[in-house]
Order: C-alpha cells, then sequence, then structure tokens
C-alpha cells in the first residue's frame, strides 16, 4: 500500500545519533524508517538531500495568550512562530486572561483554540484552591498544575492540600519558583531603575522558593518541575538533596546566553522574570545543562505588545520574551560552535519534554510515533531579525546576533505546515493533546 509522504535523501536524528535513511509517512504516522529502496512507495515526496530531519520539537512553557489578551498572541500567531521555530507542540501557560483556573474556563480556551492551531497544543491549568475545579481539569487533560509562587498567598496546609491532590491526581506541579519580588519603597516606585528592578528581584528570592518547592514535595510526594531556573546555585540546591534529586528543571535560552549587561543596551526589551543575571551566572547554566543537572530546555516565549515594552517606567513594563522562533537556531549554534553535543540540544527540546509531561507518542523519530519532524539545513547562517516573526511580539534581545542552522521545513501530523518560512498548514492542523498518565 502506498505512502502518504515519504521524505528522503537527508540523515535523520534516531536514537541519539544521525543516520542516512528516509521517512514514510502514513495517516498522520511514522509508518516506516529505512533506505529509500526499502521504502513503501508513495505519490509524494519530500527531499531532504543535505538537510538534518529531527524530530519535532517540544517547548512545554510557552503563553500563547488569546482571549483578551489577543493583541499580544493568539492561538493562530503563536502556533504559526511555532511551526516557524520548529516546534510542532507546545504547551501553554494559564495566565491568560482569563485564568485557564477551572474545567470550563480549560473547554473555553480548547474551542478558541480547536480551530485555529497549526501546531500540537497541550495546556497547564493555574493554580486552584477549588479542589473540584482542579479534579476537573486534571480529567480533562492539563499537563500540569502551575503555581507561581511569586503571587501564590495561600497558607502552607492550603498549597500543601492543592499539592497532595496533584499527587493523588498524577499531575504534575510545575512553579514559577520566585518569591514576590521585594518592596523598595515609594522612592524607587515613582523614578526606579534597571538597577532597582534587579534588587527587587534579588537572587535569594529564587533561591528559598527553590528550598520551599524541595521542602513542599519532600512533604507531599506531588512530581514537581521548576520552571526558568536562572541560578546555579538553585541547580546545586536542587541536586545535593535527595528529594531536589526527583525534581526536575527547564532553563531558557535567554537565561543561558544573557546577562544583565543587555539591560543596559535593550532596558524593557530584555526584561522578564526571574530577570537576567550575571555573565558567571549564565556560564554555570550551561555548564548544568551539559552536566544533565537541567533537564529540558524551554523558551518560556512570553509575548506582549511593542509599546508595552518601550514604557518608560520599569514597572510598568510587563516582564517577558518571545522566544519560540530564536531558541533552535540560539542553541543549534552552540552545537556548530562545539559547545554543545547535538545530542544534548535535540534531546532537551523533545523526547525528554516529552517524558516529562507524559506527551506520548511524540518527540522521537520512531514507527508508529507521530509524524512531527523538522528538516534542518546546518550551515544556513543568518542573522536574527524580529521584525520577521510570526509572533505578534516583534521584538528579540537577540536581535542581530548570527546564528547558524535554519528550520527549513515543519511537518505537523504528516503535513507540511511551513516550507521555507511560508506557512502552508491549514489552522486547525494542530492537535489537541491530553496528556497519558
Ligand atoms: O517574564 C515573565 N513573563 N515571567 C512570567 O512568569 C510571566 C510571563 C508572562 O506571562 O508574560
Ligand atoms: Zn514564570
Ligand atoms: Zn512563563
Amino acid at each position: 500500500m502506498k505512502a502518504d509522504l515519504n521524505v528522503i535523501g537527508g540523515r535523520a536524528y534516531i536514537d541519539g545519533s544521525l543516520v542516512d535513511c528516509g521517512i514514510s509517512i502514513e495517516g498522520g504516522r511514522i509508518r516506516a524508517i529505512g533506505k529509500e529502496a526499502n521504502l513503501p512507495p508513495s505519490d509524494e515526496r519530500v527531499s531532504a538531500e543535505g538537510l538534518l530531519i529531527l524530530p519535532g520539537l517540544i517547548d512545554a512553557h510557552v503563553h500563547l495568550r488569546d482571549m483578551a489578551l489577543s493583541y499580544k498572541e493568539d492561538f493562530h500567531s503563536g502556533t504559526a512562530s511555532a511551526i516557524c521555530g520548529g516546534f510542532t507542540t507546545v504547551l501553554d501557560m494559564p495566565n491568560t486572561v482569563p485564568p485557564t483556573d477551572s474545567p470550563s474556563r480549560l473547554l473555553e480556551k480548547m474551542e478558541a483554540a480547536r480551530g485555529k492551531i497549526l501546531s500540537n497544543v497541550g495546556f497547564h491549568g493555574m493554580m486552584t484552591s477549588d479542589l473540584d475545579d482542579l479534579r476537573g481539569m486534571a480529567e480533562l487533560g492539563i499537563f500540569s498544575l502551575k503555581i507561581f509562587m511569586d503571587r501564590c498567598d495561600w497558607p502552607g496546609e492550603v498549597l500543601e492540600r492543592v499539592l497532595s491532590a496533584c499527587r493523588d491526581l498524577s499531575l504534575p506541579a510545575t512553579f514559577h519558583a520566585e518569591r514576590a519580588p521585594r518592596d523598595l519603597g515609594r522612592g524607587a516606585k515613582l523614578g526606579g531603575d534597571m538597577g532597582d528592578f534587579l534588587r527587587a528581584h534579588d537572587p535569594r528570592l529564587e533561591i528559598s522558593a527553590v528550598e520551599e518547592v524541595i521542602d513542599l514535595v519532600g512533604r507531599t510526594g506531588v512530581r514537581g518541575h521548576i520552571c526558568h531556573i536562572s541560578l546555579p546555585e538553585s541547580v546545586d540546591r536542587l541536586r545535593s538533596s535527595p528529594i531536589g534529586r526527583a525534581i526536575t528543571c527547564e532553563a531558557t535560552p535567554h537565561h543561558l546566553l544573557l546577562s544583565r549587561e543587555a539591560y543596559a543596551k535593550l532596558g524593557g526589551l530584555a526584561m522578564t522574570v526571574p530577570p537576567l543575571r550575571s555573565p558567571e551566572d549564565a556560564r554555570g547554566l550551561r555548564e548544568e545543562l551539559l552536566r544533565c543537572r537541567i533537564d529540558i530546555v524551554a523558551s518560556d516565549h512570553a509575548p506582549h505588545s511593542n509599546e508595552e515594552k518601550l514604557r518608560g517606567s520599569i514597572w510598568e513594563v510587563p516582564p517577558g520574551i518571545p522566544g519560540l522562533e530564536t531558541t533552535f537556531p540560539l542553541l543549534f549554534t552552540l552545537v556548530a560552535k562545539g559547545d554543545l553535543p547535538l545530542r544534548k540540544v535535540v534531546d532537551s527540546l523533545s523526547s525528554k519534554p516529552a517524558k516529562l509531561f507524559g506527551i506520548n507518542g511524540r518527540g522521537e523519530i520512531r514507527e508508529g510515533f507521530a509524524a512531527d519532524l523538522i528538516l534542518v539545513d546546518p550551515r544556513s547562517e543568518y542573522i536574527l531579525d524580529s521584525s520577521k516573526f510570526r509572533s505578534k511580539a516583534k521584538y528579540s534581545p537577540f536581535d542581530g546576533w548570527r546564528v547558524k542552522g535554519r528550520v527549513v521545513e515543519t511537518i505537523v501530523n504528516g503535513e507540511v505546515v511551513m516550507d521555507r518560512g511560508e506557512i502552508i498548514g491549514k489552522p486547525g492542523i494542530g492537535a489537541l493533546l491530553r496528556p497519558s498518565r
């Protein structure tokens, strides 16, 4: 029987190494992997001559916004940004307006996304102390319950009760592990510069939040994941505790590659929380990634409008950096320079997030798995330019960086959705995902 599509002539990333082979796709899945002569015939072919065939990337931390925040990003623009950046699956964060904090709001979000998405999308749920809402969201299929420790004012026993309920539901808890910013008093509020922003987000606020996560996980037995870890010292606290070793964590490209020195030049455009730290911290994080003490890389794609990011008062600039279209080329450039092995980059952006969050049947090139693939030109060099982003957020602290490695084609559920920067997929081609636990 004929296959729907054969991808041939490239080198595919299979079980950690690059293999000369072709891939046959049928019914949205990988039907066969092998030499072209051994593949089932197909009328449709994609040539991957000179290209790498990698598993479609998975970003476990994305703010797709939509609804009342559609002016920042919506399901269509956010997933267009994803497929241009090589991400075939993204997990959406719940701090939207309205927040994803009940079954009805989750259903509302799923409905809003259904006909618009170009990549696969799953949802995280927003912290709620209503255990019926929590159970309802878990049943509908959220990938985690997100705890924003910077804005959680529940008494300790409430947080423990919620996390114990997550444990009983086999639902992971993801933590924004930073305590509420320090109050610098009236003077700083009226004026305020980047120094004040950094003082308000003292590193100790992250380290003590990480310690609290270790404590909470120890007491409740919930599966814990720490988002956007920004200090090697936080990683150290985590990995030097027996309970902490079972907690997974992620790092973003901006915390891995930028430091607070970027604020002098970029001001609000580089503002994010947790903030950019010292150059030594960024270097330390890259080492932790290399040593496997950081589990995955996630973009924390957090789009805002340019007007918002360019506001005069730092307290009025919303923190967040769009990252879907820069994450892969930035990391692949480290591979090209010999700073990171290809395996580390690909696994941290595909098979590992799939395993951590229970995204079954995706994240690897394997027979029977979903046909989510990207073709990458490893020799293409270019300059990052946010004015060309598909995201509505047309700014980036990485503007002007020379990178190597271009995603030239993206295949989602067996369909070519992006070809050389052009979006050819139909909205709705992405699947709404539920975890398998
Ligand atoms: O920089 C950030 N932006 N950090 C967060 O925790 C939230 C995010 C956003 O939603 O914009
Ligand atoms: Zn966060
Ligand atoms: Zn975030």
